[in-house]
C-alpha cells in the first residue's frame, strides 16, 4: 500500500472561510484507490509554508498530491512553491493531466501545475476544484504505481500500458 500525504493550498480554507472540498475529493478517490492518507493540512498561499510541509512529508510519504494555486491570480504560487522543493522534474505528468482533461474542459490549459520528485517521494500538482481534482486523477492514476515503483527501486518490469494512453 503506498502512502500519500495531501496539502490543500488556499487562502479562504486556511482561514477557514470555504470548505475544503477538493482535498476531499482526493482524498476520496486516493483513499478508493487502496492509498493510505498519511498528512493532510490546509495551507494559505505562502511559499514558504508550502515548501516547508513538501520537504517535511517528503521523508514521510511515497506521494504527494496538492490541489489549488497553480492558476495566473497574483497569489498562485504552488508551481513555483514546489519547484524550489523537488529535486527532479516529471513534466509529462502534468502535461497529460493538461491534454488529456482539456478534452472535458479547455479551462485545463490554464493550470501551471508541475510534477517532480524529491528523494524518493513523487510531488504533483492539481488544480483547485472537486471537479478538476477528479478529471486530473482519472489521468494520474493508471500512472502511479509504477512511477512509484521506480521511484523506490523495487521494480525492472515494464507493464503493459494501459489502454488509455496507448
Ligand atoms: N483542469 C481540469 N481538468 N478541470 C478543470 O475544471 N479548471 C481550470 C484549470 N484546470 C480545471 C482544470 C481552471 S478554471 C483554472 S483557473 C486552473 O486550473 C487553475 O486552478 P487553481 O488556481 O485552482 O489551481
Amino acid at each position: 500500500m503506498y502512502t500519500l500525504g495531501v496539502l490543500t493550498i488556499s487562502d479562504a480554507s486556511a482561514r477557514g472561510q470555504r470548505q475544503d472540498t477538493s482535498g476531499q475529493a482526493i482524498r476520496e478517490v486516493m483513499g478508493a484507490a487502496g492509498y493510505q492518507v498519511r498528512r493532510y493540512a490546509v495551507v494559505p498561499d505562502d511559499p514558504d509554508a508550502i515548501v516547508r510541509h513538501l520537504e517535511a512529508w517528503s521523508a514521510e510519504v511515497d506521494l504527494v498530491l496538492t490541489t489549488g494555486g497553480t492558476g495566473l491570480g497574483p497569489r498562485d504560487v504552488t508551481p513555483e512553491a514546489t519547484l524550489k522543493a523537488v529535486e527532479r522534474l516529471v513534466p509529462g505528468i502534468p502535461e497529460a493531466m493538461r491534454q488529456e482533461t482539456a478534452r472535458q474542459t479547455p479551462m485545463a490549459w490554464l493550470s501551471r501545475a508541475v510534477a517532480g520528485t524529491r528523494g524518493q517521494c513523487l510531488v504533483i500538482n492539481l488544480p483547485g476544484s472537486p471537479r478538476a481534482v477528479r478529471e486530473c486523477l482519472g489521468v494520474v492514476l493508471p500512472l502511479l504505481p509504477h512511477a512509484l515503483d521506480i521511484l523506490k527501486d523495487t521494480t525492472r518490469e515494464h507493464p503493459v500500458p494501459p489502454p488509455s494512453l496507448a
